[in-house]
């Protein structure tokens, strides 16, 4: 790390122990009404999402075919059936909108916290009378170029708050079409059980990063990989088969959510992923790790830092990033259906994560 200095040190420890400082914040607050409801992961929120857009047995929801497997899950629980569309090397939509099947709803992905183009979607909606989900599980505190909220921007939104903020688990749907209002399911009580041992052991091992470095942290996921390794031969699980017809099995929230959420900074994190951001080009050579996104618009609070990366590549910017400490993941595991014949750029982003 010696070309960097203690700010950059600083900024890339922050991956493994990110601000915290007593704001009382909470998701209503960027919602500016609480037309919501938490869960634990994005798919029960995109469960809800989808019964609040009307979808019932056997109704088609167009989906994206560059996705996470894990999404089907929530389709497959109201026994919808999923069609998908294409989307292009920007990850906007591929086809012309009046081209698109008839469905009762349609998720639009604001991919790795940038702002999906809406217009298109909304064209399709107004033509089929579709819903539109704006599928915002990246990006939580990311606005578009009119300074509108992620997440807001479609009849319904959705959010992973668990993937922003070092919770071991939170979500939401939020309803940005009041006329959707009117079937809001009351809250699911949260659930304060105590959280995990991961969640907590993850907990202590921060506070020894802001005292020692990030090798307590490091030694700590090593150790974990190895031990998984020796019990199933993977270092890192891979994505199940079953997660297109299963979801997580506790849908309420963690109480911890609360408590994260209370203790957010808003405006130190947004800073934080976006000065990680800008640091990246100089530990992975722009020319050889080609960003997915050109340049980071002045709204956007990225989810990590996705880059185009065949296996080799990859392997060499996995070994270039250790040497920092910092690690980078292939997104999506698609979905069988999408993944024999899925074209080059469905199969070759991988992100650095900001959130250990
Ligand atoms: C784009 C997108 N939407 C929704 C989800 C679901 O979020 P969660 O894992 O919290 O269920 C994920 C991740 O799995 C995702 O990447």
């Amino acid at each position: 790390m010696s070309n960097f200095g203690a700010g950059e040190q600083a900024c890339l420890r922050s991956v493994y122990a990110p601000p915290a400082a007593k704001t009382n914040w909470r998701l209503e607050q960027l919602t500016g009404h609480d037309q919501l409801r938490y869960f634990a992961y994005g798919r029960h929120a995109l469960v809800a999402a989808l019964q609040l857009a009307g979808v019932k047995d056997g109704d088609v929801v167009l989906l994206p075919g560059f996705i996470c497997r894990e999404v089907l899950g929530a389709i497959h629980a109201l026994n919808a059936r999923v069609e998908y569309y294409p989307v292009d090397t920007n990850l906007g939509l591929a086809c012309d909108p009046s081209a698109l099947p008839a469905a009762k709803a349609i998720v639009a992905v604001d991919y790795f916290g940038f702002a999906q183009d809406l217009v298109p979607f909304k064209q399709y909606c107004a033509r089929s009378g579709a819903v539109l989900i704006e599928d915002n599980a990246h990006g939580l505190f990311s606005r578009d170029s009119d300074g509108r909220g992620l997440g807001t921007r479609g009849d319904l939104g959705i959010f992973s708050l668990r993937k922003t903020l070092a919770a071991p688990n939170g979500a939401a749907v939020v309803i940005n079409n009041a006329s959707l209002a009117a079937a809001l399911p009351s809250q699911i009580p949260f659930d304060d059980v105590a959280p995990d041992a991961t969640f907590l052991g993850k907990r202590r091992l921060r506070k020894l990063v802001r005292l020692l470095g990030t090798w307590p942290a490091r030694t700590a996921t090593t150790l974990i990989r190895i031990a998984r390794w020796l019990k199933t031969g993977h270092t890192i699980p891979p994505s199940a088969a079953e997660s297109e017809t299963q979801l997580p099995p506790v849908e309420a929230p963690g109480a911890i959510l609360l408590d994260v959420m209370r203790n957010t900074d808003v405006d130190a994190e947004i800073a934080r992923r976006r000065e990680l951001y800008g640091l990246l080009p100089s530990l992975l050579d722009p020319v050889r790790y080609q960003p997915l996104f050109a340049a980071l618009p002045p709204g956007t609070v990225p989810y990590g830092y996705p880059f185009v990366a065949d296996a080799e590549h990859a392997n060499e910017a996995q070994k270039l990033l250790a040497k920092h400490g910092i690690e980078c993941l292939h997104w999506p595991a698609l979905p069988d259906a999408i993944a024999a014949a899925a074209p080059a750029h469905y199969r070759t982003i991988w992100m650095v994560s900001f959130l250990w």
